[in-house]
């Protein structure tokens, strides 16, 4: 069953007024700005059920049902989501959108926008190769890209002029709206639409069947944004996809050379390294990771070198990790970027790198050292600390002795001594686990949340995650904002992080008001009942940034947590432990 339209589910829930449909069940009392009455669907003496007549839902503090006017039909009736629309659409008299011809139009106008796309990039291209402003093509041979290069990735070159390619697209018999959809021209204030990428190299992003689906246009000086990328349209989303993964995908290596650039990627290509790709514009999504994970047995990151570039390779490595695929990570010296790196030294010099790429812990054995001053004792304590943190989280006993002589001839200790702590700190960290484990179970047989089990064992968590909820839901065009500090990854609990994606995402889409039909139906009644009891619980308390940004932390805390067993306090009183047995 294919989504009903928003503005429809909208007008239908406005025809019919939730009060009206509890007042044939049972009696409905004002109280303020609220009506209260006994719940429909429990047997109650006093009434425990609220009706929120403000965004036509309701919630009962008895047994936790709660939702829509769809909900309401759905309980009462006993049907699905589609059958409660339909019910109401037949007692309304407001007819259902005919279903095919909406698809139609979908499936249409994907199809525009892919043809769009396609004669977008041919204009880029001729004009790059052929216009008379040579300002493109000289950057690119600036760059040392040869002809086939160019040509392989059908670069091109976006004119400095605000109409030339609407123009263009409208002689080929496009439409102004079709030219928006795809993301290559945009509305002015004014009414008319302009060329959204000017005076720009142009970089098509093209997918695993050929076509081309959006763009990346990088400036030719040093102004900013250095990049323009399309914004997500009906064929394209920028988590979804991967830079040359069409190209990637067909070489004869099965190892994946990520990189962070455009440029990067494609020199890496002209430089006989087929197999390189790049996300768009973002840091990657464990999305881009899977399907990377779909063609490859060994991910080589080649990030860049700088600060950023590192942290972003921390990143990546979780998201690897929780795909399952093995990484390495290419240590570059002397130069910022692959694209850097080949220039001055060469391709083989870069195949030398790949060869020697050190794996995950050799790379988090290396980071340990950042920011510390190692002059200083307190410097020298942190680094300990840290580095036997990873230590002990190798599982492989082998593997990790390996790691310890290793790490001892480095911080230039006997072995004896670091293996006793990293065996300490291993112990504590199982006891740790045990102890963890027990706590969960304690919880759970207090009480089984059995809608969204994860939040018996991380109540701290679900309770941060209500209120992050409580918040998008009060205040969803602040939506961006959150999605800034807070991302679904980062969610404990499965519930209340599909809660925030389907919200963030339906504001994505919706860009005007939002209500909880905009998702209901990717929920069960039961899930329903427990996000209008959310809206309920938080209705009369006050909720701001400063709360906000405390829950986000005690996610992000608990994430920290996650990639180990134990906590740093059991590190450090191992830590201490040494100092007075010693
Ligand atoms: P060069 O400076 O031409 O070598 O670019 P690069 O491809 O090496 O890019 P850089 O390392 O600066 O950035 C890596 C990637 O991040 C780029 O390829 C873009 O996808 C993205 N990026 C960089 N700057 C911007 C920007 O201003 N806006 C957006 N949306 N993305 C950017
Ligand atoms: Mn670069």
């Amino acid at each position: 069953m294919p989504r009903l339209p928003d503005e429809y589910l909208r007008r239908l829930q406005d025809s019919a007024s939730i009060v009206d449909l509890f007042s044939a069940y049972t009696e409905v009392k004002k109280r303020g700005r609220t009506y209260v009455c006994r719940c429909p669907f429990h047997s109650e003496k006093t009434p425990s059920c609220t009706i929120y007549p403000e965004n036509q839902s309701f919630y009962c503090f008895g047994c936790g049902a709660g939702g829509s006017i769809f909900t309401f039909i759905q309980k009462t009736e006993n049907v699905s989501f589609m059958d409660a629309v339909r019910i109401l659409a037949q007692r309304t008299g407001i007819e259902l959108p005919q279903q095919s011809p909406e698809e139609q139009k979908t499936a249409n106008l994907r199809r525009r926008c892919l043809e769009i796309n396609r004669e977008t990039a041919n204009f880029y291209y001729l004009n790059l190769l052929k216009g008379p402003n040579r300002a493109g093509l000289q950057y690119f041979a600036g760059r040392k890209l040869l002809p086939e290069t160019i040509k392989h990735y059908g670069l091109g070159f976006a004119p400095d002029d605000w109409h030339q390619l609407r123009d263009h697209l409208r002689s080929k018999g496009y439409r102004d709206e079709e030219m928006v959809a795809a993301g290559v021209c945009r509305q002015s204030e004014k009414g008319g639409v302009y060329d959204y990428f000017r005076n720009r190299v142009m970089f098509p992003i093209i997918d695993l069947r050929g076509s081309v689906i959006a763009f990346g246009g990088r400036v030719l000086d040093d102004s900013k944004p250095k990049y323009l990328n399309t914004n997500d349209t009906p064929v394209f989303q920028k988590g979804s996809n991967l830079f040359s993964l069409n190209f990637a995908k067909n070489a004869a290596s099965k190892k994946i050379l990520l990189a962070e650039g455009y440029m990067d990627v494609i020199v890496l290509n002209q430089a006989g390294f087929p197999n390189a790709v790049a996300t768009l514009g973002t840091a990657i999504t464990e999305e881009q990771a899977r399907i990377i994970a779909h063609y490859a047995d060994e991910v080589i990151i080649s990030y860049d070198s700088d600060g950023a570039g590192q942290t972003a390779t921390q990143r990546a490595l979780g998201h690897f990790s929780a795909v399952g695929v093995p990484v390495r990570i290419l240590h570059m010296e002397g130069a910022k970027d692959p694209d850097e790196y080949i220039k001055k030294y060469g391709a083989e010099q870069f195949r030398l790198l790949i060869e020697n790429a050190g794996d995950a812990i050799n790379f988090r054995l290396d980071r340990c050292k950042e920011g510390l001053d190692l002059s200083q004792e307190i410097g020298k304590n942190e680094l300990l600390r840290r580095t036997l943190r990873v230590l002990a989280e190798i599982s492989n006993p082998l593997e990790r002795e390996i790691y310890i002589v290793r790490t001892a001839q480095n911080l230039e200790i006997r072995p004896e001594v670091l293996r006793l702590q990293v065996d300490k700190a291993v112990e504590s960290g199982k006891k740790f686990a045990k102890r963890m484990k027990f706590r969960a179970i304690e919880a759970q047989s207090l009480q089984r949340d059995e809608l969204n089990p994860q939040s018996n064992e991380f109540p701290k968590e679900a309770k941060a995650e209500q209120e992050i909820i409580a918040y998008l839901l009060r205040y969803p065009e602040e939506y961006e904002m959150l999605w800034s500090i807070v991302q679904p990854d980062d969610f404990a609990t499965d519930l209340h992080r599909r809660v925030y994606q389907a919200v963030c995402q339906a504001m994505q889409e919706q860009q005007t008001r939002f209500d909880l039909t905009l998702i209901e139906d990717q929920f069960s009644v039961e899930e329903i009942g427990r996000i209008t009891g959310i809206i309920a619980k938080y209705r009369d308390i006050e909720l701001n940034r400063d709360a906000l940004e405390t829950c986000v932390e005690v996610l992000k805390q608990k994430h920290k947590a996650a990639g180990g067993d134990f906590t740093e306090e059991d590190l450090l009183q191992a830590v201490a432990n040494r100092k007075k047995n010693g």
